[in-house]
């Protein structure tokens, strides 16, 4: 579903030197799979993520989304893969604060050119599976930070994106709202959700499905997990 074939990037470095961010990587990613990439800070996680999700162009190689490739796209196109095809959560969840939360979801609808009533609706039903129900006309300050998170969980689902791309979803939780929004990535993943999501937290690794290991921006490991097969 999307090919990272041979990618780098170099960034200009402070001294005059290059910076590599990536290097030569090339990833097949499945539909359905959750795939965590991990490594240590600088190793390049955020670059592969952004790269990915059309936001950042490599230096070298290629990303095909389907059989679109991606930097080959005019930058019209691929703001529109972006927007419709891609969602996006941070560390810092980037919500707007003066828009209530029902607002801020929709914001990435309204642009897709969405209805407001309809798009309100999904963005009701996303904040409700979510366990926001009941906090559906607070702003983001009224919130807990996991709340936040949640609140940025549902905008990046607004369109029903093919991927969700997340970098250091829980980078500013603590452990109990970290647990709460692990168990609501695993859960859209149950339901056939793909995820890609960045993390320094060796313990959060080992929940998803794959396990890609970045070092100095080059992929050092790449391993699946087998999904459990029941006996009958
Ligand atoms: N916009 C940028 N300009 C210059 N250097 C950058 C930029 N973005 C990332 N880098 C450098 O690229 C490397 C990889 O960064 P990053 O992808 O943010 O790693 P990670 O997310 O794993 O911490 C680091 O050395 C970082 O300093
Ligand atoms: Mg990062």
């Amino acid at each position: 579903m999307i090919r990272v074939d041979q990618a780098s990037k170099q960034f200009p470095g402070k001294n005059g030197s290059p910076v590599t961010a990536l290097s030569d990587v090339s990833l097949d990613i499945d539909s359905g799979e959750f795939v965590m990439i991990v490594g240590p800070s600088g190793s390049g996680k955020s670059t592969l993520l952004f790269t990915i999700g059309g936001m950042q162009h490599p230096s070298e190689g290629k990303v095909l989304f389907a059989d679109d490739d991606v930097y080959s796209l005019s930058s019209t196109k691929r703001a529109a893969l972006r927007r419709t095809r891609i969602g996006f959560v941070f560390q810092t969840f980037n919500l707007v604060p003066y828009l209530n939360c029902l607002d801020n979801v929709i914001v990435p609808a309204v642009l897709a050119g969405k209805s407001r009533g309809k798009s309100l609706r999904h963005a009701t039903e996303l904040l409700e599976r979510l366990g926001l129900a009941d906090r559906l006309k607070h702003r983001p300050s009224e919130l807990s930070v996991g709340e936040r998170q949640r609140v940025a969980l549902c905008r990046s689902l607004i369109n029903d994106p093919v991927v969700i791309l997340a970098d250091e979803p829980t980078g500013n939780l603590d452990e109990a709202m970290t647990g709460e929004v692990m168990e609501i990535l695993r859960s859209l993943n149950a339901d056939g959700q793909t995820i890609l999501m960045a993390t320094h937290n060796p313990q959060l690794a080992e929940q998803g499905t794959r396990l890609v290991t970045l070092d100095k921006g080059a992929v050092v490991q790449d391993e699946s997990f087998a999904t459990e097969v029941a006996v009958s």
